[in-house]
């Protein structure tokens, strides 16, 4: 669960700048303070440019939670994922970002802008940050993630 008061950073490439905006307007609409951190048009554009300063923000604390969007929803993810206090998890359902909050306590959403549909992605957006981290058995095993050996 994120407050509401807090700043969302969203960012995309142009895969994921059709939905970027209908989200943008849609949070704005029910209450979140989003910062659009671009692409800012539908111009071909590379996604680490634009998702790294995001991640980047959320690995420093400058934000709680983020999303993010590309076409496949990949390249985002993997980008993102580069940052150690970064977690990001691709969904595709609504289950899936409701069980990315619960047991990974994902901090972000990536989305595959060219494949899901508009309605799927504000409900996504919505799981994402209004599901509580469960913690206990899952905080043991989201401690491991950066083990690695
Ligand atoms: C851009 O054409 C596309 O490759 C990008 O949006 C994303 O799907 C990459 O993972």
């Amino acid at each position: 669960m994120f407050d509401k008061q807090q700043k969302i950073p969203i960012s995309c490439d142009h895969g994921g700048f059709d939905m970027k905006e209908f989200l943008r307007i849609k949070l704005e609409k029910l209450g979140y303070v989003i910062n659009d951190m671009g692409t800012y048009s539908d111009d071909s554009v590379d996604y680490p440019d634009f998702i790294h300063p995001l991640a980047k923000a959320v690995n420093d604390g400058e934000f709680e939670a983020g999303i993010i969007l590309c076409g496949s929803g990949n390249g985002a993810q993997m980008t993102a994922n580069k940052y150690s206090g970064v977690r990001a998890a691709l969904c595709w359902t609504p289950e899936q970002a409701e069980l990315a909050r619960k047991h990974n306590n994902a901090n972000i959403i990536a989305l595959p802008g060219r494949f899901i549909s508009n309605d799927m992605a504000i409900e996504m957006a919505l799981k994402f940050l209004n599901t509580e981290f469960e913690g206990g058995r899952h905080q043991r095993r989201v401690e491991k993630i950066s083990k690695t050996l």
